[in-house]
């Protein structure tokens, strides 16, 4: 006969055995748990489509319909699934898929923006895809860059200083650092540029809002020793005077930067002379 404090002992293993025994089978239930299919969720992509090899044939909106729960939540995944699993002629810039390189931008639903930064709308409506605006197409959804990198080149895009410290680096105040924040991070996407109005339409005089902004970063550096000479180059009538302060290369810059304020402040600085 058990002795009460050997039945105690029992009654209060008893349930820890079976908890053991639950986690066991519900380890191995889990194991062999094979995941829900999800329901198909199709979505319409309408993508611009220019081959400069048939230049007698006119652009067109291209249609592609694709699960959106077998695709990455981005255009960019999306655009990636087309070419990799539909259709294998669609041309489009990407490199590193995290808003660093600047490549993939395009203009998605009416708005420029990086194709890796724009998150797929799950609603029912088609997407509409166009290369970056008012620019020449090299084909599909790259546009022809070359002007906007002269007109960057243009403006000497790095620190000048015929005095560099001989024997140590460059140091700035944490101020004059500060000056720099909202400029420095550009990534030259050239969503803004091709947002603007007055770029769209005196493309070969007017700088343009990334380029602007860009020409004042290097002003606004307390290194540099080059500033009468930047400031000389942009005296003019087109260089910094066609824009109107439209703002749209504020509200499209997939970085949040505001390209417009570093131009009225540029602005500023022409004036003071
Ligand atoms: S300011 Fe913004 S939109 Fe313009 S080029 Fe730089 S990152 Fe792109
Ligand atoms: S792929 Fe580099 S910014 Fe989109």
């Amino acid at each position: 006969m058990q002795s009460l404090v050997a039945r105690k002992a029992l009654l209060q293993g008893a349930p820890r055995c079976a908890n053991v025994a639950r986690g066991f089978a519900s380890s191995a239930a889990r194991s062999q748990a094979v995941p829900l299919e999800k329901p198909v969720l199709l979505k319409e992509f309408k993508i611009y489509r220019w081959n400069p090899d048939e230049p007698a044939k006119k652009p067109t909106l291209q249609s592609y319909q694709i699960d959106l729960n077998q695709c990455g939540p981005m255009v960019l995944d999306a655009l990636i699934k087309i070419k990799n699993e539909i259709d294998p002629t669609l041309t489009f810039r990407r490199s590193c898929r995290e808003g660093i390189c600047g490549s993939c931008a395009m203009n998605v639903n009416g708005q420029n923006t990086l194709a890796c930064l724009c998150r797929i709308d799950r609603d029912s409506k088609d997407s509409k895809i166009y290369p970056l605006p008012h620019m020449y197409i090299v084909k599909d959804l790259v546009p022809d860059l070359t002007q906007f990198y002269k007109q960057y080149k243009s403006i000497e895009p790095y620190l000048k200083n015929d005095n560099p410290p001989a024997d140590r680096e460059f140091l700035q105040s944490p101020e004059d650092r500060r000056k720099l924040d909202g400029m420095y991070e550009c990534i030259l996407c050239a969503c803004c540029s091709t947002s603007c109005p007055s770029y769209w339409w005196n493309q070969d005089e007017y700088l343009g809002p990334a380029t602007l902004m860009a020409a004042y970063r290097w002003m606004a550096d307390s290194r540099d020793s080059y500033g009468a000479q930047r400031k000389e180059r942009l005296q003019n009538e087109l260089s910094v005077y066609r824009c109107h302060t439209i703002f749209n290369c504020a509200r499209t810059c997939p970085k949040g930067l505001n390209p417009a304020m570093a131009i009225a402040k540029l602005k500023l600085e022409l004036a003071a002379d």
